[in-house]
């Protein structure tokens, strides 16, 4: 098991995975960690659907457009769930609130399912696990998620994680400096630009430079062109596709 500086200060996402799978024992503590997530109320309201089955990997593939999904061990979904808690009052016989109606409970739900992600990654690359999270499997088509994964109602897929034994070891990618990400007390009331500017360069030269296949991009403008291509996702549809239908 490697150290927690050497897990979290060595973490890079990996996105090619040798043949072998991970053994029952890594997943079980993968799992162990997921379990223990911080959650809010501690309503854990999150599942996480864990794919090994290569015919559901191919399928989702084909879907989200991802290579890592068909080459990794496990691709676990981590969905937002109410559906669970809407079981246990129905059983009970207490009247279920539309939380999922609301901005609150969908930003507490995705919240729970990012958490619960974080714990899968510490977790896999503290045993020396390569993983990647797949935001694209939020962007596709959430209803033909669902009937590949069989979701219920009020269950949505946040983010998914690819995770295998590593092929690759990436580069660490240049992070914003501590004094442009972390303000001590209060928001800095200038020199923003200057700081993000900076670091838009240092971005660059580490594009020209780095191991494996180099590029001319910045940050900011490259950044931007993903925000230019997000802008057409139709997240509230999805989210109204999912029985998540915010009115406030
Ligand atoms: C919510 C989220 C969604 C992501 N989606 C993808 C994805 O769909 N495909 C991919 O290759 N990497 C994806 N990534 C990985 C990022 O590209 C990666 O974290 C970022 O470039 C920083 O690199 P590092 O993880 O090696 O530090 C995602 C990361 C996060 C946190």
């Amino acid at each position: 098991m490697k150290t927690v500086k050497e897990t979290l200060l060595e973490r890079v996402s990996c996105r090619r995975y040798e043949r072998e799978p991970i053994t029952t024992e890594q997943l079980e503590f993968i799992y162990e960690a997921i379990r223990n997530t911080p959650t809010s109320y501690n309503g854990q309201q999150f599942s996480v659907v864990d794919v090994d089955d290569q015919n559901i990997k191919l399928e989702l593939e084909a879907l989200i457009g991802q290579k890592q999904i068909k080459t990794c061990s496990h691709f676990m979904a981590f969905c937002m769930d109410f559906h669970k808690i809407k079981e246990g009052a129905k059983a009970k016989g207490i009247e279920m609130p539309h939380i999922y109606d609301t901005v609150d409970g969908v930003t507490l739900g995705i919240i729970d399912a990012s958490t619960s992600m974080m714990s899968a990654i510490v977790a896999a690359n503290a045993l020396g696990l390569g993983c990647c999270p797949i935001g694209y499997a939020r962007t596709r088509d959430q209803k033909e998620i669902a009937r590949i994964l069989r979701l219920p109602e009020h269950v949505m897929v946040v983010c998914g994680l690819a995770i295998g034994v590593p092929r690759e070891h990436n580069d660490l990618k240049p992070k914003q400096p501590t004094d442009l990400m972390i303000f001590r007390n209060s928001y800095p009331q200038s020199g923003i630009a200057e700081q993000v500017i900076d670091y838009d360069a240092v971005v660059t030269r580490y594009n020209e430079t780095r191991s494996g296949a180099t590029t001319d991009n910045d940050w900011v403008a490259h950044i931007i062109s993903y925000y230019q291509e997000a802008m057409k996702y139709q997240m509230l549809e999805a989210l109204r596709e999912r029985g998540f239908d915010c009115d406030h």
